[in-house]
């Protein structure tokens, strides 16, 4: 099926990957969800008038709302909230304070999380088969006979797949093998170095540093000294603020600090609308706890944080939740109970999996490296655990705590939401629809009258003002009087509106109105003064 105008324009006009039509797997075509969503106003590309930006996205009047709603039910369910008063493995409420730190840190914080040195190391491409290496990492079987003038070379990366099928090759090639570094081969002999994954010899570029962090200057004078960061996470604040938080408050381990906000990463191939960006907003929890009682920590919250995706509409199979390999995990989270991914199947992915959230166990690394970087002791003197001492005294026990660490993205969960909640029935009168759930829908419940004469927008205003007043600080009420009734209907159905209320010539006469239902389209009458009721019932609003 052709896809509406709207779609091969917005391709054009971002110049965005494209998309088979439709997936097998998913049965959703990633085209028509991105021109659903911005003809409706949920995202645009950033700078669209200037040709926009790649790996950058605005979002609309309807994609803010949704945005929000996703950001307030993390909030809701983490801090104010949390786990809905499930206990934790100690059997205690989980206790949960919120922070919101500075996006500019102070240098020396990215040395001490790794990311200077994790993310500036030097990188070759392979122009053949576009996949990207760790310099250092990449290795060359060589014939031993040392005689290699003019033969292909055979690049590997150790523990991969390309270490046996490349040593096969080799073999065949030279018998006898020897391996050494590819820094050790002149680059004038990389027109011979056949890379990991190619077919073709000369397909790797010099090597070059990519640092993912976006570089700024603070103050006027725009020196070296003057160099900062964005940041590339919002979980270092939190570490770095952990004293302050102990120290000022009346927190006990095991907690959590939990925070949104933010995160740039100068991605080199950003991707897939809003799943790969620039620029990100992660909604990320940093939870304390005794080494001791850290596996059980992550279990809980591998498992909380599966169950709350699923809660929000990803409830089918298309959501999964990963045990990482152990090479996969990241610098911080190699000791401990591992990390788990929770993975949505995005069109674009399937038929595999994207990642919306990971849940690491990152024992103490953090802590540990900035109190060595900082010189400031950030242990923890947990009064309720140590010793009774030979004179009877407690001595209570010194620690660095360790971390489990829920870290989500709220586009990548907008994005997912959007692609689950799309649907098409072309039974309707317009095909395409959002299934969003009423506490994420954006806009609650519209109000239309009939027609825009005889005494209908009268009733239809009254009723507008009277739910607006009582709803309206939950979520949007809209009030539409123009268009013919089922183009309306339309666009709240791509709105993901779930309920529209229309006052028509009975309405006067009886008191009563129509209440259409999103996901049916099945209409009820409902007399006018239970109309608020039934939306505060069925919308959860209270
Ligand atoms: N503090 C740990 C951390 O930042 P991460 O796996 O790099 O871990 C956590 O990021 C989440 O942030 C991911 O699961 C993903 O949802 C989101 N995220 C990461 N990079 C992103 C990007 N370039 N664009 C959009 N979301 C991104």
């Amino acid at each position: 099926m052709a896809g509406p105008p709207g779609a091969v324009l917005f391709r054009y006009l971002t110049r965005l990957d494209r998309y088979p039509d439709t997936d097998p797997v998913t049965h959703k075509s990633m085209d028509r969800i991105m021109a659903l969503a911005k003809r409706r106003g949920f995202i645009y590309q950033a700078s669209e008038i200037y040709g926009g930006l790649s790996g950058f996205w605005d979002y609309g009047p309807l994609g803010a709302q949704l945005k929000k709603n996703l950001r307030d039910a993390w909030w809701e369910d983490v801090v104010l909230d949390p786990c809905g008063g499930a206990p934790g493995p100690d059997g205690e409420p989980v206790r949960i304070v919120p922070l919101d730190t500075s996006i500019i840190q102070h240098p020396r914080v990215w040395e001490a999380s790794g990311h200077i040195g994790g993310f500036s190391d030097p990188m070759v491409d392979c122009r053949e088969t576009k996949a990207r290496y760790r310099y250092d990492h990449v290795q060359v079987y060589l014939p031993a006979s040392g005689d290699r003038a003019g033969k292909p070379l055979f690049a590997f990366v150790a523990d991969t797949p390309s270490e046996a099928r490349q040593r096969k090759k080799a073999e065949k090639a030279f018998g006898e093998l020897a391996v050494t570094a590819l820094s050790q081969i002149p680059q004038g002999e990389w027109a011979h170095v056949i890379a990991p994954d190619a077919d073709r010899p000369g397909t790797l570029t010099e090597p070059r540093a990519f640092n993912l962090m976006f570089r700024t200057y603070v103050g006027a004078t725009a020196t070296q000294d003057d160099v900062a960061y964005l940041r590339p996470e919002t979980a270092q604040g939190i570490f770095v603020q952990f004293k302050n938080v102990i120290d000022t408050t009346r927190v006990k381990i095991p907690f959590g600090i939990a925070q949104v906000g933010k995160a740039f990463r100068n991605e080199v191939t950003p991707r897939n609308f809003t799943f790969r960006s620039r620029e990100f907003e992660q909604m990320e929890i940093e939870f304390f706890c005794h080494p001791d009682q850290a596996r059980q920590w992550y279990a809980f919250w591998r498992d909380q944080r599966m169950a709350w995706w699923r809660a929000l509409g990803l409830a089918g199979e298309n959501l999964q939740l990963r045990v990482h390999a152990a090479d996969e995990l990241a610098h911080y989270a190699k000791e401990g109970a591992g990390t788990s991914d929770v993975e949505y199947r995005f069109p674009f992915t399937a038929p595999g999996f994207g990642e919306l959230e990971g849940v690491a166990h990152r024992s103490n690394f953090d802590l540990a490296q900035h109190q060595q970087y900082s010189k400031t002791s950030l242990e923890y003197f947990d009064n309720e655990r140590g010793e009774l001492l030979p004179n009877g005294a407690h001595r209570g026990e010194r620690y660095l705590p360790h971390v489990i660490e829920p870290s989500a993205g709220l586009d990548r969960g907008v994005l997912a939401l959007l692609c689950e909640a799309y649907t098409e029935d072309p039974a309707r009168a317009s095909p395409e629809l959002l299934l969003l759930s009423p506490r994420l829908a954006p806009i609650k419940a519209a109000v239309f009258p009939l027609v825009n004469k005889d005494g209908m927008p009268e009733i239809s205003g009254r009723l507008y003002t009277e739910l607006r007043r009582r709803f309206g600080r939950r979520g949007h009420i809209e009030h539409d009087v123009k268009q013919a009734i089922g183009k309306r209907y339309a666009r709240m159905d791509e709105a993901g509106c779930p309920f529209c209320v229309t006052v028509d010539g009975e309405s006067a006469r009886d008191q009563s109105v129509t209440v259409r239902d999103r996901d049916t389209a099945a209409q009820q009458r409902i007399a006018l003064d239970k109309v608020g009721d039934f939306l505060a019932q069925k919308l959860g609003l209270g």
